[in-house]
């Protein structure tokens, strides 16, 4: 056999067995989102039955592709492994909350930084100091605990927090830049940056018109069109 076969040979063996190892870890990470989810979910229904709305707005969950995975260990050079992607990588799985508003946001942290058995690893606050492009979120990566057959173990989940506008913008940029091959010319780059700062506008005073109706307390339809007729 010529060395290329050898090689070849080796190669498609460390691909399979990286494979099978990924479809392993897999269900691990996906156990931990719905460890998350469930519990994002109870205190959603929670806050509903008290304040009769809801602070999450929708989720989003997902694992990351082994490919994904390959070109991250890659671009940060690390080894290209499972073992070397479970050690390094906090975001294997990822949810996305949308919150309604940015108090929303905050609110939830808290809810889960408050829960004891959840370990905070990392917080990354782009809301309080968002990044040089005008991106807007609250990054969590949260320790969940997992049972499975052979006892606890836990897992890192990145947690996005963010608003249903800095989700339009986030989005969309991400869709721009893509499209771009990550490369945006200094002045669309401004403008973004711009149109970023204009919805964090719109987001705070959404909050403020929240606020004041909060503050009128009005619970029924008919009080609001009693209000009207005055
Ligand atoms: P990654 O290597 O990209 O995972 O970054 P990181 O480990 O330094 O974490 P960070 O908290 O900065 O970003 C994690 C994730 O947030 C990214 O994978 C994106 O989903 C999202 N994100 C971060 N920055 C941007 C941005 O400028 N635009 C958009 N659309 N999403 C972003
Ligand atoms: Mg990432």
């Amino acid at each position: 056999m010529t060395d290329n076969s050898e090689q070849l040979i080796r190669f498609s063996a460390e691909f399979q067995e990286m494979v099978e190892s990924y479809f392993q870890i897999e269900s691990r990470y996906q156990a931990a989102i719905r460890e998350m989810q469930t519990r994002l979910e109870v205190l959603n229904l929670e806050f509903e039955s008290k304040h009769r709305r809801n602070p999450i707005h929708h989720m989003e969950a997902r694992i990351k592709t082994l490919q994904s995975i390959v070109e991250k260990l890659h671009r940060k050079h690390m080894d290209i492994s499972i073992s070397s992607a479970v050690e390094n990588l906090y975001d294997i799985a990822g949810l996305r909350v949308v919150c309604s508003y940015i108090q929303d946001v905050f609110r939830v942290s808290d809810l889960l930084r408050r829960q004891e058995d959840l370990q905070i690893i990392r917080v990354h606050d782009y809301i309080h100091t968002p990044k040089t492009n005008g991106y807007r979120s609250l990054h969590l990566v949260i320790g969940v605990p997992v049972y499975l057959s052979e006892g606890r173990t836990r897992l890192p989940v990145e947690v996005q927090i963010r608003t249903i506008a800095m989700d339009f913008w986030a989005s969309l940029e991400h869709n721009l830049r893509y499209k771009a091959d990550g490369i945006v010319p200094p002045d669309i780059a401004e403008e973004l940056g711009q149109t970023a700062a204009d919805i964090a506008a719109i987001d705070e005073r959404m909050q403020q018109i929240h606020d004041r109706m909060d503050q009128l307390n009005l619970k029924t339809p008919r009080q609001l069109s009693l209000l009207d007729s005055q």
